[in-house]
Formats: structure tokens, sequence, C-alpha cells
């Protein structure tokens, strides 16, 4: 069985990447109900350690009859990594909100996951279907991503439907940003808030995330 945990975030060890390792657990738990620890296959791709761009519009994946018909052929360290998570069990992927939007890094990589399995008008090109799980991890409150946010990942989300399956999706809100916010200027935020959040509310967001986790191995199975 293989899955891919994909960090959007620049951090490795902060909100995205914490959330992200306790959803890797929940897979990995779950599996090993069923499977022997070396059957199981959890790959970490930090996307920002990667070298590539986003979609050149060259329409390659469109060409009918094209020697990359369905594939993504631009030359870089996605080449090789985006066949291998188009045919994985399973994928969640992390991503802070910069500008009410998915980091850079993770919008270019899903123009070219996405598009080199979209067909206008027509089915999914996906080598197969399989469960995908989205994290968000951002500074506002629920009831600011409500406000400001509201529908605002339906077109990326529903995509993803149509080419692999429904995502399942977890929001973390009003993260913890600097280790020390006396450090920083900052007229927005509440250190001591912010604190309490983080001690009183992260260890739920993470057990959120093992959950999904566990729905994302679950879901795999019945695939
Ligand atoms: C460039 C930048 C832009 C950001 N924009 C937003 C934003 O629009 N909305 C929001 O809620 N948080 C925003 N944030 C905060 C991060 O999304 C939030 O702290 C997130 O949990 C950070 O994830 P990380 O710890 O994995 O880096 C921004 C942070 C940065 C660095």
């Amino acid at each position: 069985m293989d899955f891919y945990i994909v960090n959007g975030s620049p951090r490795k060890k902060y909100n995205t990447a914490q959330i992200l390792e306790k959803a890797s657990g929940g897979i990995f738990d779950e599996l090993r109900k069923n499977y022997d620890e070396e059957d199981i296959n959890i790959h970490q791709i930090h996307l920002y350690d990667l070298d590539f761009k986003g979609c050149k519009s060259c329409f390659h994946c469109k060409r009918i009859g094209g020697k990359y018909y369905a594939k993504c052929p631009i030359k870089d360290d996605l080449l090789e990594l985006l066949p291998k998570i188009q045919n994985a069990d399973g994928i969640i992927f992390g991503s802070p909100i910069y500008f009410g939007e998915l980091s850079g890094e993770l919008r270019s990589f899903f123009e070219r996951f996405l598009f080199s399995a979209l067909v206008y008008g027509g089915e999914s090109n996906a080598p197969k279907r399989m469960p995908i799980g989205m994290i968000y991890s951002m500074n506002l409150t629920e009831e600011g991503c409500e406000q400001f946010y509201a529908n605002k990942f339906d077109v990326l989300e529903n995509t993803i439907e149509i080419l692999y399956s429904k995502p399942y999706s977890l929001k973390v809100y009003d993260t913890f940003q600097f280790s020390d916010y006396s450090k920083y200027e900052n007229y927005a935020f509440d250190p001591e808030l912010k604190a309490k959040r983080r001690k009183e509310h992260f260890p739920i967001d993470l057990e959120d995330a093992y959950n999904l986790g566990v729905k994302i191995a679950q879901e795999s199975l019945k695939i």
C-alpha cells in the first residue's frame, strides 16, 4: 500500500507538518490492523524541497495520440513523482492559507496533478480513484473563515471529486504562528489567547487529523 502525505507548507515542523504527521499516524495504525508493517509505505513529500513550477499550458496531456497523453511532460522534480502519486492508494494534502488561498507551491502542484487528469467535457483521465484528504491551517478563527472564505475551496474540491474522489476536508483554525509572539510586530492577535488556543484546541485538531488519516485508510480498503 502506498500513501502520500504532501506538505504544502514551507515549515517542516510547524502547524501543517504536525497535523499531517498525525494524519499519517492514523493511516498507519488503521492499515496495521490488516497489513504487515513492511507492506505499508507512507511517503512524506515536502513540496518546498522540490524544484518545479506550475502548468505551462503546453497541452501535451490533451494531445490525441501524443506521447504524453494524460501525463505531464515537464522535466522537473514532478516528472517522476506525479505518476507515482496518481497511482497511490490515498493522499493527504496539507497547506497553510496564504492570502485566502493554498500556498503557492501547492497551487502549482495541483495545476499539474489535476490538469493532466482532466478531460474537457469527458471522464477523468486519472489512472485510478483514491481517497484524498485536504487539510487547511490558518490564522483565522472558524467564524472568520466562514465570513471571509465561505465556499472558497469549492472549485478545487469539486475538481478533485470529479477526477479522483470527493475529498475529506479538515480546517485547522486560529493557529499559533510564532514560537514567541513578543518578538514579532503584531497588533491583530492576543498572544495569551493564541497560547490558550494552542494548548487547549490544537490537541483536538491533531486528533481530528488522526481520524482523517484513519478514514483515508478505511476508504482505500474499499476501492
Ligand atoms: C505569507 C502568509 C500569508 C498568510 N495569509 C493568511 C490568510 O490569508 N489567512 C489566514 O487565516 N492565515 C494566513 N496566514 C497564516 C497561516 O496560514 C497560518 O499561521 C498557518 O497555520 C501556518 O502554517 P505553518 O505553521 O504550517 O506554516 C498567512 C501566513 C503567511 C506566512
